[in-house]
């Protein structure tokens, strides 16, 4: 079973991205990019795996949400073209052989209007590879967060998670079908996410799972995540290392011609 490293210290970014790279080094070699494609990394971060697909001889563009990503990237890599873009909207006036993106899409909300644009940035017959979060994706963390605002009173029922998407392979494979793909190849599959330092579960809920706390005020969200690792401390903390319960999705698809 693969496993993946993290680390939550701002200032070991690039650190913590070499290893997701690391991991997205499979998903370039499904992509099997080709000297003089033009291919859209969507969801580029920092532009590791831009760079890494730019050096088989193809043209990547990147795009990302966020403009402290593309900033960096675009002084990591400046033979690359980077832009802040929304996956839900946005139009870069041209199309590409490929489009490939790593551990972004669970994230991007509705999922329909970015198969929308990907679809729309394809070449007829161009080939879409993703990798996500996939059904059941850190459940056990969630679980143990809406028991932790349960016991404390709070409604967990109205704060069920809305801004993660880890859709099932049938939900995704539907939508894919449904925006004009043909999905040639599925993988669901666990990845078991070592988080590092003792501290690394609490960690991990408030660099990500901060808006499941929306409107309560920070002493006590502190408390409730305290609550929510000592739920995980038996099933999640073993021989000194916590792990999240990662699961991926990762998908060729095909955009019909
Ligand atoms: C993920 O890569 O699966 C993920 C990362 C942060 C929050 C939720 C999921």
């Amino acid at each position: 079973m693969q496993e993946e490293t993290i680390s939550w210290n701002a200032r070991l970014y690039d650190e913590q991205h070499h290893f997701v790279s690391d991991f997205g080094q499979d998903l370039v070699a499904l992509l099997a990019p080709a000297a003089g494609e033009k291919i859209l990394d969507a969801g580029c971060g920092t532009g590791t795996l831009a760079s890494e697909i730019a050096s088989r001889g193809a043209t990547v563009s990147g795009i990302d949400l966020s403009p402290a990503m593309i900033e960096k990237a675009k002084a990591a890599y400046p033979g690359i073209s980077f832009q802040v873009a929304d996956l839900t909207d946005f139009d870069l006036g041209r199309t590409f052989d490929a489009v490939f993106s790593n551990a972004t899409l669970h994230w991007v909300r509705p999922p329909e209007a970015a198969l929308l644009c990907i679809h729309k940035h394809l070449v007829p017959g161009g080939r879409f590879v993703l990798e996500m979060g996939g059904y059941r994706n850190v459940a056990h963390i969630i679980e143990a967060i809406m028991h932790a605002l349960d016991d404390a009173g709070y409604s967990a029922e109205a704060r069920r998670p809305g801004s993660w998407y880890f859709p099932s392979v049938a939900q995704y494979t539907l939508l894919l079908e449904q925006q004009g793909f043909e999905v040639q190849l599925v993988h669901y599959f666990e990845r078991p996410t070592r988080l590092n330092g003792l501290d690394g579960m609490a960690k991990w809920i408030e660099m990500f799972g901060l808006y499941l706390f929306e409107g309560i005020d920070g002493a006590a969200v502190e408390e409730l995540i305290q609550a929510a690792v000592e739920k995980l401390r038996p099933t999640h903390f073993k021989d000194g290392q916590w792990w999240a319960d990662y699961r991926r999705l990762r998908i060729k698809a095909k955009k019909l011609a």
